[in-house]
């Protein structure tokens, strides 16, 4: 059976663009799949948070992968500090990752961009660091958005040189995993781009009704059109592209006609899109606290999660110890 894994780093709650970019696909995919999910903690170090913030991160995005549907029955949930294999194996890839190529990594360039008084060695050893993650479990599919395709180009790379190197077949080549036929893009309200925590145009999963109908009747607009069947401008494009993606079809198709006539009215799409928004977010906000209040079974699925990728990560460690020459 395939194996699929994907992790999010622990810097605030999901917003709708990790949900439909990503954490949609982890439900959907583990009743078919040996599925791996896990929260990327060792990856958020890299900004240096501070211990209670981390602690608290951490359990935030464990509370809202379950009230999102990861059944820890199903699927592996764990905590990627909680197992101790990965760094092993980060260690191992990092000895065949080269300067040039991890300096070339856009995100990094970014990074560097950024933060400039914090240029680590975590930040150029970020996708070794994936791609230990994704290795560790010899995952086939990797449920990401279009923003990691660079990453997991790398994580194909490494895992292609270990095969090399030591002249075995050992790890398969992981590919990105999207359920359309391309990866989903969730836009900004706010005229142009992703939506994005960093970005700070976020719809949060936690938001309550009133948080999530100002933030959208705030959304961008124009003029509106007066050609009909004008080409949409951006803000107005990512509106209707929020619409495909929590609307029904009647409501997208009834607002696109209107705005094809150009007898669209911005306030009532922004109103449906609210409301629409709110059907989707609020049995899964009610779940998000009912779940962040029980921190027995949260623990219980933090321990469950770990005993499971432990075993899993310690058979490939002892496999690739003995493949490099090292006692297993
Ligand atoms: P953020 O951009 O808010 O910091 P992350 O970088 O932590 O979010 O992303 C976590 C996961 O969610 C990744 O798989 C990423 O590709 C996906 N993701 C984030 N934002 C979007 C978006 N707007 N559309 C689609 N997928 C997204
Ligand atoms: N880099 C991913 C992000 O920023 C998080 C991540 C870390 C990840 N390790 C991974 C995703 C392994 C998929 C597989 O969102």
């Amino acid at each position: 059976m395939e194996t699929v894994l994907s992790g999010i780093r622990p810097t605030g709650n999901l917003h709708l663009g990790n949900y439909f970019g990503a954490v949609q696909s982890f439900v959907k995919l583990q009743d078919e799949y040996r599925c791996f999910f896990f929260i990327a903690d060792w990856h958020s170090l890299t900004t240096h948070p501070r211990p209670e913030n981390i602690r608290q991160s951490v359990k935030t995005i464990l509370a809202e992968y379950l009230a999102c549907g990861i059944d820890p029955e199903k699927a592996t949930i764990y905590v990627q500090s909680d197992v101790h294999e990965v760094v092993e194996l980060y260690l191992y890839l990092n000895m065949n990752a080269y300067l040039g190529e991890l300096e070339r990594v856009t995100s990094f360039k970014e990074k560097i961009r950024k933060q400039p008084d914090n240029i680590n060695a975590g930040l150029l050893t970020y996708p070794s660091l994936m791609a230990a993650d994704i290795l560790i479990h010899k995952a086939n599919k990797v449920p990401v958005g279009k923003d990691q395709e660079q990453n997991m180009e790398m994580a194909r790379k490494f895992a292609r040189r270990f095969n090399t190197i030591y002249d075995v077949t050992y790890f398969p080549e992981p590919e990105s995993f999207h359920f359309s036929d391309k990866a989903l893009k969730v836009p900004g309200l706010d005229g142009s781009g992703k939506m994005g925590k960093s970005e700070g145009n976020a719809i949060y999963l936690v938001d309550d009704e009133k948080t999530i109908r100002k933030k959208v009747m705030k959304a961008v607009t124009d003029a509106g059109p007066t050609v009909p069947h004008s080409e949409k401008p951006e803000p107005v494009a990512n509106l209707f592209t929020m619409m495909e993606i929590v609307s029904t079809q009647d409501t997208y198709d009834y607002f696109n006609e209107k705005y094809n006539t150009c007898e669209i009215r911005y306030g009532d799409l922004k109103k449906q899109l609210a409301e629409d928004i709110n059907t989707f977010c609020t049995p899964i906000r009610e779940r998000i606290l009912e779940i962040a209040a029980d921190n027995a079974y949260m623990d219980k699925v933090a321990r469950l999660g770990a005993q499971k990728a432990t075993e899993s990560a310690a058979r490939t460690i002892l496999e690739v110890r003995e493949i490099i020459g090292f006692r297993p």
